[in-house]
């Protein structure tokens, strides 16, 4: 694990919709560090939507990028990464991001996330098909599952009710 005072990435993991991106952003801005997403940095290699990887190409393929997305951002300098949200759930992608930098789980409720997803479905294969009233079903099963990687992260926040003051003293213990 990296010591803090050297920390130079940190990987936000979680679930789709707990605010990855939009948390990951500020915190890059706060620290004038750089900010990537790994499904920007997919969609741009592929030269294609996530959703039209995932149709044409299979899941499968998509965690193999996923994977070699990460192994290139391993030694990238002063970064908050937002990993896409079943990325730490294959192969050993955990211990990777946990050897090569900070992890921080940005934990959200089943509440939380289902009022976000809601309305930003764009991007995310894993929900076709799924209706509004099967949402929140489906979230809590997915989450359950998923959970027992997100713990092996070395860090977690509640970010239900996030507010930045939280947020600059959590910059600061983590850097
Ligand atoms: C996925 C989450 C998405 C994206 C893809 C698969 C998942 O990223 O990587 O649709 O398996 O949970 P976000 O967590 O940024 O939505």
């Amino acid at each position: 694990m990296t010591h803090p005072g050297t920390t130079t990435r940190i990987y936000l993991i979680g679930f789709m919709g707990a605010g990855k991106s939009y948390w990951g952003r500020r915190w890059a801005k706060a620290m004038n560090w750089a900010f990537f997403e790994t499904d920007d940095l997919i969609e741009a290699r592929e030269g294609m939507t996530i959703t039209a990887i995932f149709e044409t190409k299979g899941e499968a393929y998509f965690r193999e990028q996923e994977r070699i997305v990460i192994t290139a951002l391993a030694t990238t300098e002063n970064a908050i990464v937002s990993t896409g949200g079943g990325l730490p759930c294959f192969g050993d992608n955990m211990a990777l991001l946990n050897a090569s930098g900070i992890t921080l789980f940005l934990s959200a409720s089943p509440a939380t996330i289902a009022a976000r997803l809601q309305t930003a479905r764009k991007k995310r294969p894993l929900l076709n098909g799924i209706t509004p009233e099967q949402l929140p079903a489906f979230i809590e099963q997915r989450l359950a599952q998923r959970l027992p990687f997100y713990q092996q992260a070395q860090f977690s926040l509640e970010v239900n009710n996030l507010d930045d003051t939280t947020l600059s003293s959590l910059l600061q213990t983590l850097t």
